[in-house]
């Protein structure tokens, strides 16, 4: 076959071979478990891999302030936004992309990592999107007038003994505020944890919970389809085969994250 998209076809191979340093590197961990490992190393700190990751389509970060998030955000004014664990940046990144950013009258994008917060200022040039590179548990909450918090996808960076100390800053930050907090996982028990705290601290909340069919790497995907046609890509994919003990078809398939899964959006 020759026409496959090799520029996606290079993201695959890339992406796998960060992979197998990964796995090598941590001899301990299940070899598919270890693929949420890459996925944390790909935006921990590491600007290389969070540009390859940029280069996959992600339907997650589309549906954030979408319709049914807004039915529950109704009385939000789109004045000062916090995005906590800002990452790579993708999700102002698509908030730009959909026309929501600018309705915001500032953006903060919130992150511990320096290299992380570089790496967001290099795409994200808009006069109301500012970089705070700090832990978030340190940071001043008084210093913030915010009316919407946002944290993607970030709280399994959180020990899970920390996610009382999480929420209870974004309960101080909402008290001081009247903002809203939003916060999404696709990890059940994580979400389980959260609102076990919420009920706890008697905090009403909105639970949306819906269906995703989750192309998290739709470009890496296409690009698997075309496997064959690369000897070092297949020799990679052969060894952690052998390794594993598993088949090649499960690893294509876990490689490309390409999954249906539950994803879960809480909003107080
Ligand atoms: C993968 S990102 C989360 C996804 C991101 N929200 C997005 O939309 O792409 C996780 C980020 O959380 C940051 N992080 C982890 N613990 C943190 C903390 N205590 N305070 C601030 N940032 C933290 C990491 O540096 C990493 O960049």
């Amino acid at each position: 076959m020759s026409d496959y998209p090799s520029e996606e076809f290079n993201t695959a191979k890339k992406l796998l071979r960060k992979f197998c340093e990964t796995h090598r590197q941590n001899k301990s961990i299940d070899i598919f478990s270890s693929y949420t490992e890459l996925f944390k190393s790909g935006t921990f700190n590491n600007a290389e891999t969070a540009e390859l990751l940029f280069t996959i389509e992600d339907d997650t970060y589309n549906y954030l302030f979408d319709r049914d998030i807004n039915i529950f955000c109704e009385d939000m004014k789109y004045d000062t936004l916090l995005n906590i664990f800002s990452g790579s940046g993708r999700l102002v990144k698509q908030l730009a992309h959909l026309g929501i950013s600018r309705k915001f009258k500032t953006i903060y994008n919130i992150d511990s990592s320096r290299e992380m917060i570089e790496f967001e200022k290099k795409f994200l040039h808009e006069d109301n999107t500012k970089f705070v590179c700090q832990n978030f548990f340190d940071i001043e909450t008084s210093v913030y007038q915010y009316n919407a918090a946002v944290c993607h996808c970030g709280l399994r960076y959180v020990d899970k003994y920390e996610y009382d100390k999480f929420l209870k800053k974004l309960l101080v930050m909402k008290r001081d505020n009247f903002a809203k907090s939003i916060i999404t996982e696709i990890n059940d028990e994580i979400i389980g944890e959260i609102i076990r705290i919420l009920d706890i601290e008697k905090i009403k909340f909105t639970h949306i919970r819906r269906l995703y069919h989750m192309q998290r790497n739709t470009t890496l995907y296409l690009s698997l389809k075309y496997y064959e046609d690369d000897k070092t890509f297949r020799e990679l994919v052969s060894n952690i085969s052998t390794q594993s003990k598993k088949h090649t078809g499960d690893i294509l398939k876990e490689i490309s994250g390409f999954k249906t899964s539950d994803m879960h959006i809480i909003i107080f």
